[in-house]
This record gives C-alpha cells, structure tokens and sequence, in this order.
C-alpha cells in the first residue's frame, strides 16, 4: 500500500516530511480561495490543504468538485498549522498536509444522511441507519464499538486458552428441543417433512463434549432465538460458552470473575474488585424485587406483613391473612408527583398485576393519602423507622403473594429511578460496575394455566443434592445449582452444574416436567445413552456477549455493537431480508406456503 501513515498519526516532528494519506473526504471547507479538506480513516482525520497556488488549476477545479464521503488518495508535505489555528479536538490538529498531488480513488454520491456529524445517532432515524449501515459504521463511535468487541473476544480467547479450555466449534444446523425459546426451522430438501433446528445455544453439544472428555471447552458461539425482540434482544446473538468437568459452582464463579477482571482491563483499562456479592434469588428478590438487582442506587424493598397483620386498612390485613405479604419502598424525592403521575404509576403497576398502588405523599410536614387514615400511631412509627421517612418522600405499597408484591414493587422501584434520572435527582456514575451472582434459584416455576412444572432455567440443571428427594414430593422447595451473573441490573450471563446422572434427568424429564417418554427418547434419547457410558459431573455457563460490550460501550441497545444487526421485527433492512424464495426452491424443500403474503411493508425514504 502506497500510505505512509494513518490519519491519526502525524505531528509537529513530521513537519517537512512528505507523506501519503487514504481516506474518506470528511469535510470540506472554503476559506478565501483555499480548500480545507479533513481526511478521515478507520484511525482518526487529518487536516489538508488545497492551495491552488501550489496546484495545477485543473487538479484544484477537480478538488473543489469532491462530495462529501468520495475516497482520496493526497500526497502532500507536513507543517505546523499556523498559531491559533491548530484543533485540540483531534490527536493530529498541530498539523495539516499541504498537498502536492491527489487522486480520486471513488466519488461518492450525495449521502441519505451526513456522516461527519457526531449527533447522527441521535437524529437520524435508526431505520436509516441499518439500511444504510456501511455509511453508520464509518462513525468514529461505530468504529470504536466494533473495536471493543474484537479486542473482548481476542482477551477472551486468550485468558480461556491460559486456563486450560479448548475451543470448539458446535452445529449451527441442530434438532429441534421443545424446551425454551421458538426456533427457527431449516427444511430437509433430502427428507420431506424433516427439519434441523438452529440452535438456542450449544447447551446439549457441550455437555455431550464433557461426556466426550474434553473437560474444558469453549466457545465465541452463535444462538438462534425467535422470540420478542427488545434492545438488550436479537433473534441471533453471540454467548461466551463454557463447560467444565469435575467442578462445583465455586469454580465457575472464579473462572468468571477472572475472565470480567481481564475484559474490563483490555476494554476499560479498570480493575474490577472480585469476588463479586453473591445474593440469593429469595434476598434479591426481598431487597429489590427482581432476580437481576440494579445496586448502583438504594430505594429497597422493606417487609410490613407483621406490622398490618391485624391493620384496620383491609387491604393489607387481608392479603396477609390470605397468605401474602405488604411491602414497601421509600423513593426519596418524589413527593411531588402529581395525582396524574401517581395514576400512571398505578396504572403501569397493574399492568403487571397489582390490584392497586397505595401510597404516602410527604409534603409539608404532613402525610398525604387516602390510606393513613386507617393507620394505628404503631403503624406509622414503624413506616418512619423502617423507611427512614422524611420531608419529601413518596411511599408506595404492594399487598399480594409473596412473588407478586416482590416482583411488583420492583418494577415500580425501577420506574422511579427513571423519573428521578430526568429529574436530575438520580446520577449514574458511568463508570460505576456493581457485579453480583444471583444464586440459589428454585428450580422449578409452575405454569398455571398449563398446570405445570416447568424449569427455571433448563431441565439440565442440577437440583441442590439434598433437595433430590423432594423433586416429586415438593417440587416447589428444590434448589438448582443455577447461577446467574448480574451486572447494573443485566442479566450478562447464567449457568448451572448440570445433572450427570441418567436416573436423574430422566426423573426429571418424565416426573417432574411431564414429558412423555416417548417425547423423551425422541428429544434427549441420544443424551441419556450418552450419560449412561461414564458422564464426569460437569456445569457451565454462558455469557451474552453482545450484552457485555454494549456495557462496556456504554449503551443501552445491542444493535450498536452488531455489525448488521436486525430491526425489532427481526427484519435485516440493508439486504431485506428475511424475503420470498422462488416456487423452484420451494418445490425443492416440498414446501408450499399457505398463508396469503402480508404486503413488503413500505421501505424508509
Ligand atoms: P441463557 O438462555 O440464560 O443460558 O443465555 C445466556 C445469556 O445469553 C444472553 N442472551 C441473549 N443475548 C442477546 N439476544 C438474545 N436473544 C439473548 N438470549 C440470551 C443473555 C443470557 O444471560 N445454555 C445456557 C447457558 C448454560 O446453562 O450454560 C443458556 O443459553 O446475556
Ligand atoms: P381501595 O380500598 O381499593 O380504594 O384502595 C385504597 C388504596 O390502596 C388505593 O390507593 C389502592 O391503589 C391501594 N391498593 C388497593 N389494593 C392494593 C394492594 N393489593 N396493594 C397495594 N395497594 C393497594
């Protein structure tokens, strides 16, 4: 290659040397008959000069032609830039390329939307962007986030090499397992009416490769989910997958805290203070009512139940007497929600099924709510010990099941966090990483309206060993060896110690989950031959690693740190795709499509 340096490259020591630069024309300026041009590749811009004094007139008329965005090749000489013209905002703004000579290696045409402008996310629609994702990934941000990820799965490899792991490459062209997410279906063209199934993660091959004594295994590996997408969701992402033989929760949990240590020096050049909290499902749950705890900020859950047992207030005394329980959270500040945000707050609570929302305004020295009425002076003095109440403080209540109240005021405790974002009375430190383990989930929900037993994570999790017995007598009260690693409230990863014993999972399978043994034998039949032929205990994990470097890159949405990634409609909009086949292709597979096509929904402008 004829460049002598990236853009980011020169300084004041290079000045008189003659250099060549490539790139993309990223701005232009005109100022009193010279041309500025700032050119711009993966690693930073550089300021050049078009001096038609120093240029043969057609070669200057032809620079003042270039759009924005055409490819450029200059070779020119370094100075100084004359005092008080110099730009701290870029490394090399002491300097600029008086140019000599310069080709056009492609000209571009008038972009859909400017690429120069650091705001672009912001204002541009992000369906614009996708479809034109080749122009969004020449942002400077873009390029930084995709740098991120490869340099993490570069760390990674290297630290899962050092301790011993192997990487191995699984089928992406799988089974079908009812367990879980939808899969996608691929078409047997061979076998008429068969299907492979792409896989929700390589959770059985892993463990088949510790059946195969692999003992440490690896892999940067490629899931399959159709399930609802959200920011933090897409219908392909990547995990960190691990498996290992011969170890107990503890192990994993170092391994893990290890390999973050690594990440977030390569990433963020800090060190992460390990170990990290482990919490049980039932704290987290009490303390912040969800199984993926944000610690950065306070607002806990506090218990009631004793207190309103015998309450005046029916509300409360009879979800206790029915079994559940009354809680509440203090959220500092927001006194001064007005009736109408209280209903929204009420409303957003029922939506998760609160039969209602009650609540204390403290303002003016004075308790202001349709419930205090029926509080005891006992009542109130324990709100204010316990809660810590004061001048500006807005309490709010659940009374209901355990699982519901929990599950409710968390939801609620996470919606004020919000508020008090935009109200500028809650500020994240962004470099602020509170890591935890959720541990000891049960491990088994039930599925009222299928009235059923289904597993927490998935059925190849180990019941806490003297949990075993209850798996039929009580299913409710056994333990899995499940773990989950929780960063700022994000579910980055889980895992469990996985069953090893064939009588075991096939307990499981049949007895607890209902499976039939047919559908047992069709589905897992190969893994419980398997299991019989010497299985070592083993467990894993598996991170989201889409989800970890949109942490480490500060953003919300996973989309930014996917290449290509696909729309919330699982719609991949730079190559529309997914897109109709020909009838030929169709009639090979022995397809044919019933329902009536929707019309292509209308493309962005
Ligand atoms: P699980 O289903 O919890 O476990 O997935 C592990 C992690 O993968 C990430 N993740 C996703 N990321 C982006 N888009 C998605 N649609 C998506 N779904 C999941 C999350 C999640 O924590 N085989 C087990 C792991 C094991 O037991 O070892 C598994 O897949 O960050
Ligand atoms: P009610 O007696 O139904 O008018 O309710 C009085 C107050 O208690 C209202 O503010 C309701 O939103 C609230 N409330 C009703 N049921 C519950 C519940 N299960 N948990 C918490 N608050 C409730």
């Amino acid at each position: 290659m004829k460049r002598t340096q990236h853009c980011n490259e020169l300084r004041p020591v290079h000045a008189g040397q003659t250099v060549t630069l490539v790139g993309w024309v990223h701005s232009r300026r005109d100022l009193g008959g010279v041309l500025f041009i700032d050119l711009r590749d993966r690693e930073g811009r550089t300021q050049t000069v078009f001096d038609p004094a120093d240029l043969p007139r057609d070669v200057f008329e032809a620079a003042t032609h270039l759009h924005a965005e055409s490819v450029i090749e200059v070779v020119g000489t370094v100075r100084t830039r004359p005092n008080g013209t110099e730009n701290t905002k870029i490394a090399t703004g002491q300097v600029e390329v008086l140019v000599k000579q310069f080709t056009v290696l492609n000209h571009a045409e008038v972009l859909p939307f400017p690429v120069d402008d650091p705001e672009v996310a912001n204002k541009v629609n992000e369906e614009l962007r996708l479809q034109y994702r080749y122009l969004d990934l020449r942002r400077p941000e873009m390029i930084r986030n995709l740098r991120t990820r490869s340099k993490v799965a570069i760390a990674t490899r290297s630290y899962m090499d050092e301790q011993g792991f192997l990487e191995v490459e699984t089928p992406t062209l799988f089974k079908s397992t009812p367990e879980g997410a939808r899969e996608f279906l691929v078409p047997n063209r061979r076998d008429p009416g068969t299907f492979y199934a792409l896989p929700q993660s390589p959770q059985q091959f892993k463990q088949i490769l510790m059946v195969g004594g692999v003992e440490r295994y690896f892999q940067l590996a490629r899931c399959y989910r159709d399930e609802d997408l959200r920011a933090d969701r897409q219908p392909e992402f990547t995990q960190v997958d691990i498996e290992m033989s011969f170890i107990e929760r503890e192990d994993i949990y170092n391994l893990i805290e290890g390999l973050l240590k690594r990440v977030w020096k390569t990433a963020l050049n800090m060190d992460l203070p390990t170990p990290f909290k482990r919490i049980p499902f039932v704290e987290a749950l009490n303390r912040w009512g969800i199984d993926k705890p944000d610690t950065r900020f306070g607002m806990e859950l506090v218990d009631f139940t004793e207190e309103f047992r015998s309450s005046t207030f029916k509300v409360f005394a009879g979800a206790v007497a029915n079994g559940g329980v009354v809680k509440a959270l203090n959220a500092k500040g927001l006194a001064g929600a007005t009736q109408g945000q209280i209903e929204t707050m009420t409303e957003y609570a029922k939506s998760f099924g609160a039969k209602g929302l009650a609540f204390i305004k403290v303002e003016n020295n004075e308790w202001k709510s349709p419930i205090v009425k029926f509080f005891t002076e006992a009542e109130k003095a324990a709100l204010i010990a316990k809660l810590g109440i004061e001048e500006g403080d807005l309490i709010l209540f659940a009374a209901d099941q355990w699982l519901n109240a929990c599950e409710i005021l968390g939801k609620i405790r996470l919606y004020c966090a919000e508020v008090l974002k935009t109200q500028g009375k809650l500020t994240l430190d962004p470099q602020r990483f509170d890591f935890l383990w959720v541990v000891d989930f049960p491990l088994l929900s039930y599925d009222k309206e299928m009235n059923r037993w289904y597993s927490s994570h998935h059925p190849f999790t180990a019941p806490v060993a003297e949990d075993i017995p209850l798996l039929t007598a009580d299913p409710k009260k056994v333990r899995g060896q499940h773990y989950d690693i929780v960063v700022n409230g994000v579910e980055l990863g889980g895992g469990s110690i996985r069953i090893h014993q064939p009588d075991v999972q096939k307990t499981i399978f049949e007895k607890v989950l209902a499976i039939t043994p047919e559908e047992t034998q069709l589905r897992f039949g190969y893994m419980l031959e398997a299991f019989k032929y010497g299985a070592p205990p083993h467990g894993g994990i598996a991170l989201g690693f889409d989800r970890m470097i949109a942490i480490l890159c500060n953003t919300t949405s996973i989309r930014d740190v996917i290449a290509f990634p696909k729309t919330a409609k699982g719609v991949d909009l730079m190559t529309s795709s997914p897109s109709t086949v020909s009838a030929r292709q169709l009639r090979d597979l022995h397809i044919e499509v019933k329902a009536a096509r929707k019309e292509e929904p209308p493309r962005p402008a």
